[in-house]
Order: C-alpha cells, then structure tokens, then sequence
C-alpha cells in the first residue's frame, strides 16, 4: 500500500510570518500545501485570495493543492492554473455542470479535485468517478480551521473507496478538517490517500516533528 500523504493547510499558518511557515513545510516531511480559498458566500467566512497564493507558489517546492469555497468556481479555473495551481478542488455543492468544470479544469493543465460537504453523499459522484483525480471529503463543515472531526467520515471514505475500485478509477481520497493523530490511522485503514491538517501541524510546538508523526502514523 502506498504511503498517505500528508497536506498542511496554510489556512493556520501565521499570515505575519508566512514565508517561514511555507519554509518550515518545505523542510518538513509533508507532500503537498493545502491552500483554502473562501469567499464569505458559499462559506461563512473569507481567507485570502491571488495575492497571497502568488506568494505562497514563490516560495514553495511542493505540490499546490488548492481547495476552492467559492461560488461560481468555472469563472477563476484560469486564474489559479495561471497562479500554479497543480490541483484545483471545486465543492459538488457548488456546481451546476460538475462534469464541464471537471474538463475545464484538466483541460487549463491541473488535476481535478471535487469536495463534498458532510452532508452530501458520496453515491452523488457516481457517474463522474473516473473524470475526477480527488476527492475531498469534508470531515467538518468547510469554512473554518480548529473544529472537531465528525466520525460519519470513516463510513464515507469506504464507500467512496468502494466505489474507486469498482470503477477501476485512480481517484485519490483526501480528508480535510479535524486531522489529528487520533484518527490518522483509522482514516488511511479506511481508504484516504491524503490527509488535510491545519491546526494540528501549525499550533504544535514543533511543527516539523508533527508532520514526521504523522506521516510515521500512515505508513
Ligand atoms: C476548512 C478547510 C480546512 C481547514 C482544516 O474549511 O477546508 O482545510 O484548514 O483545518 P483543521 O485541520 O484545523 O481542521
Ligand atoms: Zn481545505
């Protein structure tokens, strides 16, 4: 089985240090950068925009994965593909044409990502699978980091593997929201490839020796 692999989300970071924060990631064991963009309408709270991830991608070395809470997410595709973005992630909730934006995605060089909310079943991707590269699945209601992991999660990331296989997909499970050393294990023995982890990486003493933890957890 191959190694999880481990996302920090900059959404924990500390904005006033950020590129010693992307710096530490780069050094760490960590495989992407998870990036949260949210718009105060298809979530109830705003992070940050293209000025901020231009920067991040200056100083970054490794796989930008950028997890989209935004409204009308087909009129920016462009946009952060031309920003760097190697992995663009739309919210099911938010898509009329989900089968469009996934082409329109791949089609400006990203992979396709489509989130689900906790509440959306994963049987909704069914006749989309094999054109999506990852799926997120939310494992707190997206918007905000530091909340508690909700346990239906376990049941989605099987059914979704279940459903992968099936396929004879490639699609990638990632989760985000509520990652901790507590439920890594049980999440990579569900089925995730990809573990999202902004507070707990970011808020440890040692963010470096958390990571490492982490990906020691998974393997
Ligand atoms: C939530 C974001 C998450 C968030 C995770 O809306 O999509 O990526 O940063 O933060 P933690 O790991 O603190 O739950
Ligand atoms: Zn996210």
């Amino acid at each position: 089985m191959s190694q999880t692999l481990i996302a920090p989300s900059v959404l924990a970071a500390d904005f006033a240090n950020l590129q010693r924060d992307v710096e530490m990631i780069n050094k760490s064991e960590a495989d992407w950068f998870h990036i949260d963009i949210m718009d105060g309408v298809f979530v109830p709270n705003i992070s940050f925009g293209m000025p901020v991830l231009r920067d991040i991608v200056k100083h970054a070395t490794k796989t930008i994965d950028v997890h989209l809470m935004i409204v009308n997410p087909d009129q920016y595709i462009q946009t952060f593909a031309d920003l760097g973005s190697n992995i663009l992630t739309v919210h099911y909730e938010a898509c009329t044409h989900l089968h469009r934006t996934l082409q329109a995605i791949k089609a400006a060089g990203m992979k396709a990502g489509v989130a689900l909310n906790p509440h959306t079943p994963v049987s909704h991707l069914k006749d989309v699978i094999a054109d999506i590269d990852l799926v997120c699945i939310m494992s707190v209601n997206p918007g905000f980091g530091g909340q508690s992991f909700i346990e239906n999660t376990y049941q989605k990331v099987k059914e979704l593997k279940q459903m992968i296989t099936d396929a004879g997909a490639a699609t990638k499970i990632e989760i985000d929201g509520g990652v901790t050393n507590k439920n890594a294990q049980q999440l990579k023995e569900a089925g995730a490839d990809v573990l999202v982890a902004g507070s707990y990486v970011f808020r440890s003493e040692d963010p470096i020796a958390t990571v490492a933890g982490l990906k020691e957890l998974t393997k």
